[in-house]
């Protein structure tokens, strides 16, 4: 399914369920030592998707521990972003030479929660989906907006080590399975920081997809 709006050179894998084996490397056991099987379970069918998208671009299967803020590290020159949800695993790759900046994020393909809208979207964000709802109904667009805002985080962390609140992204959703982002964050970003992002999205049953990457591709 992620495949589906993925550019050229982004290497991506997926798993609907953790069936498959899906071994940790030991740094990663040590890690997962204590957790909850479900997390464990969650956590090692990501890593085995992060493994197939490395495979793909002619990598070796690496551990995948997290650094600074949760963020996954991946091996030099390579960026790559990883998800999971209710029913839903995926982690994507790609040579840092090809995409600069991306991220991608999985939700359930339902409203959110009652009062969670007022904090993660602008009054003008709000509108927007108003006439996205009237344009295209049977979209969940506020988990769309949501989603879209985690994407862009995850692409937008790794290369500033800075957290970045909802309001300081302005989402542009569009109905035929694009969005833009544009950032404004209340402290000065580091030098060469991307302040505009780009995206696709896609909805399928039960579970919505975006997918981030920095715009102007530097
Ligand atoms: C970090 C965050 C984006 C994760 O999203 P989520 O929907 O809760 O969970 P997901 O399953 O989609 O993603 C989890 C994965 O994200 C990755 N991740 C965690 N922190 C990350 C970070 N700072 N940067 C990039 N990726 C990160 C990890 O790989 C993690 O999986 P793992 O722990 O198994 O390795 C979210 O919890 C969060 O903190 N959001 C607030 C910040 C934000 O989104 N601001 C919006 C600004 S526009």
């Amino acid at each position: 399914m992620i495949e589906e709006i993925l550019p050229p050179g982004v290497r991506s894998a997926e798993a609907f369920d953790d069936l498959a084996p899906a071994p940790l490397f030991p740094e990663e056991e040590a890690l997962m030592a204590g957790r909850r099987q479900r997390r464990r379970a969650q956590f090692a069918t990501a890593r085995a998707c992060a493994r197939r998208a490395l495979t793909e671009l002619g990598l070796a299967p690496v551990p995948l521990l997290p650094g600074a803020g949760g963020a996954p590290r991946w091996p030099d020159g390579v960026v790559g972003s990883i998800t999971h949800c209710d029913g839903y695993r995926a982690a994507v790759a790609a040579r840092a030479a090809d995409v600069a900046a991306l991220g991608i994020d999985a939700e359930p393909a339902g409203p959110l929660p009652r009062g969670v809208l007022g904090l993660v979207a602008s009054a003008g964000e709000r509108a927007a989906l108003e006439r996205l709802a009237a344009e295209r109904p049977g979209v969940c667009w506020d988990r769309l907006l949501f989603s879209a805002k985690e994407a862009v985080y995850k692409a937008w962390f790794p290369s500033t080590g800075r957290w970045l609140g909802f309001a300081e992204a302005e989402v542009c959703l569009a109905p035929t399975g694009t969005f833009t982002a544009k950032l404004t964050p209340t402290t000065p970003p580091p030098r060469g920081a991307a302040l505009r992002f780009s995206g696709r999205w896609l909805t399928r049953g039960d579970l919505l997809v975006t997918f981030a990457a920095r715009a102007d591709g530097a």
